[in-house]
């Protein structure tokens, strides 16, 4: 008897053929638009975290990373550029604010806050740091729930520290992988 494959392996086996194709990255959109509105088996990879935005690693290759991020009533990102790689965000559940920063590093450090826009349920923003640097929030003091495919994938990435006013590295950890939660961030 032929298995039915779960919308998240198909999503993950498109995103390889489409990333090792398209370097323009709309059809990597479009597939992330389609599983945002379609599926719902990203849940069991949605852990909540108290005190932080949480980050929940569904799968790393060699290509891209893609993970499940919830984010709590208040909770948002540092401003922080993504280390020359590209990233995708598809809204799973709720709705985020998305604000674009320039950062300019110098012997003073420079910033300029740019558009914000409301990013909802199914819908895709896609950025790179030649469109500048961002942070993402839960919008309305609600929960929401975002998908992020990087690629390749990120381990480090520049903070702008706004009470500091200077760029400091972030080592970007895991709340979950795999659908387990860590006992230590990893
Ligand atoms: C993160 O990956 O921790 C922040 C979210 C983003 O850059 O889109």
């Amino acid at each position: 008897m032929a298995m039915t494959q779960q919308p998240l392996d198909r999503l993950l086996h498109d995103l390889d053929s489409a990333l090792s194709e398209d370097a323009h990255g709309t059809r990597v959109a479009k597939l992330l638009e389609s599983y945002a509105r379609e599926a719902a088996d990203w849940r069991r990879f949605a852990f909540f975290e108290a005190t932080y935005y949480s980050r929940n690693l569904v799968r790393q290759t060699d290509l891209f990373e893609l993970i499940v991020l919830c984010w709590g009533p208040g909770q948002r990102s540092p401003i922080h550029d993504h280390a020359g790689q590209r990233c995708w965000m598809a809204v799973l559940d709720g709705e985020v604010r998305e604000s674009m920063f320039r950062v300019a590093a110098g012997e003073h450090t420079g910033l300029a806050t740019g558009p914000v826009r409301t990013v909802g349920r199914g819908q895709v923003a896609f950025v790179v740091d030649d469109l500048g640097w961002h942070r993402i929030e839960s919008h309305n003091h609600a929960p929401a729930v975002t998908l992020h495919l990087y690629s390749r994938p990120i381990r480090e990435c520049s903070v702008f520290d706004e009470d500091r006013g200077v760029i400091t590295r972030k080592k970007l950890s895991y709340h979950s992988i795999g659908g387990v939660v860590q006992s230590l961030r990893v």
